[in-house]
């Protein structure tokens, strides 16, 4: 087992680093560090997704329109990126085939004797339904239990997001329980299923190589 020492006093485990590619029905997805580039492509989803993605997501305190616009990108990028820095985050850009279709974050790690984070994740709707989430999630999870040095990994899903229930349970994930008025989201103090998985649990052979077990992607 990993003592996670490695870390104390050092440069963060595992970042900057790519991940994948794998191949799932929707394409190629493979993640990437974010980019300042990414605000117009990012954005222009986010824009065009709005009803999709709106439910599920914490509330913008400043309004959808404004904290999705192109303009908005520069901060949140270089948030993400201070975090990634810090040891604090591992933020990752979806591509599919190449283009942007979405993120998948690790965020709010701590290390010492937890070694533990949360992973949230959004995929483009008109990417959606072909396994990348889920490719997505193994990627991460694979990495975090590996070159990252974590032990634990959490996610948290409203108990009507059955597509984001769907990805947790396929990709292995545990139900813990339900957290009572959890998160502001959509403007509200809403309920969110939790579910954990540890690194015995992924182990020995990886989510990956599970998934590809399966049938649910392909080694690109
Ligand atoms: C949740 C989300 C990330 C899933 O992304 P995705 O790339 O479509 O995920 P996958 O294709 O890997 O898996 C989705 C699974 O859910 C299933 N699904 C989708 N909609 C569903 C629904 N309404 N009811 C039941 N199952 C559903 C799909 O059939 C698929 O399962 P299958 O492979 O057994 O057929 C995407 O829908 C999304 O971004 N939603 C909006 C934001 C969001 O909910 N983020 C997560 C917050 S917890």
């Amino acid at each position: 087992m990993s003592s996670g020492l490695a870390w104390e006093g050092g440069r963060h485990p595992g970042w900057p680093v790519r991940l994948g590619p794998l191949r799932v029905d929707a394409g190629v997805v493979a993640l990437r560090p974010p980019k300042l580039f990414d605000a117009s492509t990012w954005s222009r989803i986010r824009l065009r997704d709005r009803a999709y993605l709106e439910n599920w997501e914490p509330t913008a305190i400043d309004g959808w329109h404004e904290r999705n616009a192109p303009l908005s990108w520069p901060a949140q990028w270089s948030s993400l990126r201070s975090l990634a820095r810090r040891g604090q985050a591992l933020p990752f850009v979806i591509t599919v085939d190449g283009d942007l279709a979405g993120q998948i974050t690790v965020g709010n790690i701590v290390r010492g004797s937890l070694r533990s984070a949360w992973v949230g994740y959004w995929v483009a709707a008109d990417r959606a339904g072909g396994g990348v989430a889920t490719a997505a999630l193994a990627l991460v999870v694979d990495h975090c239990f590996g070159e990252a040095g974590l032990h634990r990994l959490e996610a948290t899903a409203r108990p009507e997001n059955a597509a984001s229930l769907r990805v947790l349970t396929k990709a292995g994930f545990r139900e813990e329980g339900l957290f009572l008025r959890y998160l502001d989201v959509a403007g509200d103090w809403r309920d969110h299923m939790c579910f954990a998985m540890t690194s015995e649990e992924a182990s020995p052979e990886g989510l990956v190589r599970r998934l590809v077990a399966q049938g649910y992607a392909r080694t690109a």
